[in-house]
């Protein structure tokens, strides 16, 4: 769906995005992670054709972005991380504004606005001045807006940010929605366990250079060369210890509370279901059997961190 190759952005003499390279297959919730100033902005911009780039390419669906922008505008939506002021329009008004500059008319313009309201649960503010409503309104509104020309790829610029965490609960539910109806969905943040629980890729970004990307899993895999796992059994804790410690790359075992042990290992999910099946065989009574995540937030810290040594 949409590749960028070696792009770099310079403002004066000041390297913004520097080669960066990224592919996101079609029906992802692909996240960009980076602190402030990381170039996640500048890049959704240069994505949606709204900034040209100082070299490299942005290709969607094969065609060119800086070459073509117009060709993609109909496919593309961009909800800015900035919402304008708009002191006398209504919800309605506003959405049928943007309806409007893209030629959408008459009772159809209508019904796609009010589905797209109730999309993101403001059909009762409808006639609400849109300066009246909460921030967390207003970015659902900013999205609905996004959508009025059904576009196949999002692209949303913080779209939680300074929601209280209700609303970011609400927009995350409204994210998956929209994945399920087919979109592909590119959106960034700051704020780390978040977008590692709504993506199924991302990028963590820093100082205009992608320093990791991939699943949210490889880039656990990447970043703790040893993982863990959290076995419950309902007795036997001492012989699950020494099958676990007999099994070959396992690092260490560690006892968590009365019937739970944790255990470091090397390894794929062929050798974690390998290792369960030792277990049973060994008529180890498992209770369950799981792979702890590290939080994203643990893992930012060591992937910027090894990029200040
Ligand atoms: N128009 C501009 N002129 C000069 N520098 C800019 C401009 N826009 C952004 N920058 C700088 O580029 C860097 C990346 O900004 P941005 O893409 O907004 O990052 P992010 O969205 O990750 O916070 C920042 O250091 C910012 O100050
Ligand atoms: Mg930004």
């Amino acid at each position: 769906m949409l590749k960028i190759e070696n792009l770099c952005k310079r403002y004066g003499r000041f390297q913004a995005v520097n080669n960066l390279n990224l592919h996101i297959p079609k029906g992802e919730i692909f996240g960009f992670v980076g602190p402030n100033g990381a170039g996640k902005t500048t890049t959704m911009k240069i994505m949606c054709g709204l900034l040209s780039a100082t070299s490299g390419k942005v290709i969607i669906n094969d065609i060119d972005v800086i070459d073509k922008p117009r060709a993609l505008k109909s496919k593309i939506g961009y909800m800015p991380d900035f919402f304008g002021v708009y002191d006398d329009l209504k919800v309605t008004e506003y959405m049928e504004f943007y309806a409007s500059i893209y030629d959408i008319k008459g009772s159809e313009r209508k019904k796609i606005c009010m589905d797209l309201l109730e999309l993101v649960d403001l059909v009762d503010k409808k006639d609400f001045y849109v300066d009246s409503l909460s921030r967390g309104m207003k970015q659902r509104l900013c999205l609905a807006r996004s959508l009025v020309h059904n576009p196949d790829l999002l692209v949303l610029d913080e779209p939680a940010s300074g929601m209280d965490p209700r609303a970011r609960v609400e927009m995350k539910e409204i994210l998956r929605t929209l994945r399920s109806m087919g979109k592909t969905i590119v959106v960034s943040s700051h704020i780390l366990p978040e977008l590692s629980e709504l993506c199924t890729s991302l990028v963590i970004m820093e100082k205009g250079q992608a320093v990791m990307s991939g699943t949210v899993e490889e880039i656990v895999k990447k970043v703790y060369h040893s993982q863990i796992i959290r076995v419950k059994v309902i007795d036997k804790l001492e012989e699950t210890i020494r099958v676990l410690q007999e099994y070959p790359n396992v690092d260490g075992v560690d006892t968590r509370g009365e019937n739970v042990v944790e255990a470091a290992f090397k390894g794929d999910d062929k050798f974690m279901s390998d290792l369960l099946i030792r277990l049973v065989e060994n008529n180890i009574p498992v209770v369950s059997f799981n792979q702890l995540d590290g939080s994203l937030e643990d893992i930012f810290m060591k992937v910027t961190a090894s990029l200040e040594e």
